[in-house]
């Protein structure tokens, strides 16, 4: 990788989609939940705050800061349900990583695939721990954007090998069954979230939609099932029916953001949950009863993004999947900023 100090290499949507496929979609979502689990076990050493979000009728627009003293992150993410409509993604995103010795950014990438697989192997390393064992059954209910990545990191982490899918809209789930079609699924077509949770050990609820939703009622979730709850993740944006929460071990990434953003926003400001690190070093156990019923209540974390960013840039070297990106001033002499933008004048 180039030593330029006005270089700083960037992963195009293309070069993501080539560095995915040349790595294998299922392996980079194992390497990725690797990193993932890794910085979650470091969790003392992050910077943590709850992401800055800047709210409007359509949509939110994100801003998800953190560092562990040697490097930092940050994402730009939008969420907007509406988008669709017109073609648009519902979430897109980009991220830097940065050295924090002098500040410089080490790297610019798009992360709206890479969204889409951190919040997928982040789901699955949080059900190896919490899911049922040999669970193998899950059900999908949302079939849009992230469905099929949240599919293939349940299949790699926790061996998930039937489906049974649902989505308001048919051709979505129509979409997510074609797009999964010969990756070693048996895969169920539902008419009804009640129907697709029928024998599921793993009910995972990813659907878009920018209000207060019950994409399940406590009656459709039965003893010993783990729920993957990742679409509440807005102030007034959930998808489950409170009595489900008041009968569920909860878990979450970081707890001051989710009690703004995630289900257990329908819950008083002191309801018990578990932090995913305190499970992952081992500080809390899980399942004593295997009737129990766990969720993980999904909104997404800076840090996972930061191991994110961090697993693509130590692919880069090897693979030479990012362009050159003349993104920093870099003047002779420091301090003589003006006076290259002058020369540049000259040179013209
Ligand atoms: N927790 C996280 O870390 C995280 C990360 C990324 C996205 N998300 C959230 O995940 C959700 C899905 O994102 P996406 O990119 O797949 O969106 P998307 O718009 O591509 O897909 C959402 C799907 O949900 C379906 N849907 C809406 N209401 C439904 C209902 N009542 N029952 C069944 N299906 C319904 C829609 O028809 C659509 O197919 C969004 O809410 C997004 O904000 C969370």
């Amino acid at each position: 990788m180039t030593a330029r100090l006005n270089i700083v290499p960037f992963v195009s949507v293309d070069h993501m989609m080539k560095l995915v496929l040349a790595i294998g979609v299922e392996r980079f979502l194992t390497d990725l939940a690797e990193y993932i689990e890794e910085d979650f076990r470091r969790w003392a050493l992050f910077d943590k705050t709850p992401r800055v979000a800047s709210h409007s009728i359509d949509g939110v627009i994100e801003l998800m800061p953190t560092s562990d003293g040697r490097l930092y992150g940050f994402k730009y993410v939008n969420g907007h349900p509406k988008n669709t409509r017109d073609g648009r993604q519902t979430v897109t995103a980009f991220g830097v990583l940065a050295d924090v010795g002098n500040g410089y950014p080490m790297l610019l990438s798009e992360m709206t695939i890479l969204t889409a697989l951190r919040t997928a192997a982040t789901s699955a390393v949080a059900a190896k721990y919490l899911a049922p064992k040999g669970a193998e059954c899950m059900a999908i209910i949302g079939n849009g954007a992230q469905s099929e990545f949240q599919a293939l990191a349940f299949k790699a982490l926790l061996g998930v090998n039937r489906l049974r899918l649902y989505d308001i809209d048919p051709a979505a789930t129509r979409k997510c069954a074609d797009n999964l079609a010969g990756l070693g699924f048996d895969i169920t077509s539902s008419a009804s979230a009640h129907a697709a949770v029928e024998g599921a050990h793993i009910i995972t609820t990813v659907t878009a939609d920018k209000q207060c939703a019950t994409i399940l009622t406590d009656n459709m979730v039965g003893s010993g099932v783990h729920i993957n709850a990742v679409g509440g993740d807005c102030p007034g944006k959930t998808e489950l029916h409170r009595d489900i929460l008041l009968r569920s071990q909860i878990f979450v990434e970081y707890t001051p953001q989710t009690r703004i953003e995630g289900e257990i926003q329908q819950l008083a400001a002191d309801h018990p949950v578990v932090e995913l690190w305190e499970v992952m070093t081992g500080k809390t156990s899980v399942r004593a009863d295997s009737r129990a019923v766990t969720l993980f209540d999904s909104v997404g974390f800076a840090t996972e993004d930061f191991s994110a960013l961090r697993y693509v840039r130590d692919q880069l070297a090897d693979t030479g999947f990012y362009e050159e990106l003349d993104l920093l001033a870099d003047p002779d002499e420091p301090r003589d900023l003006f006076g290259m933008l002058l020369r540049a004048a000259n040179n013209d």
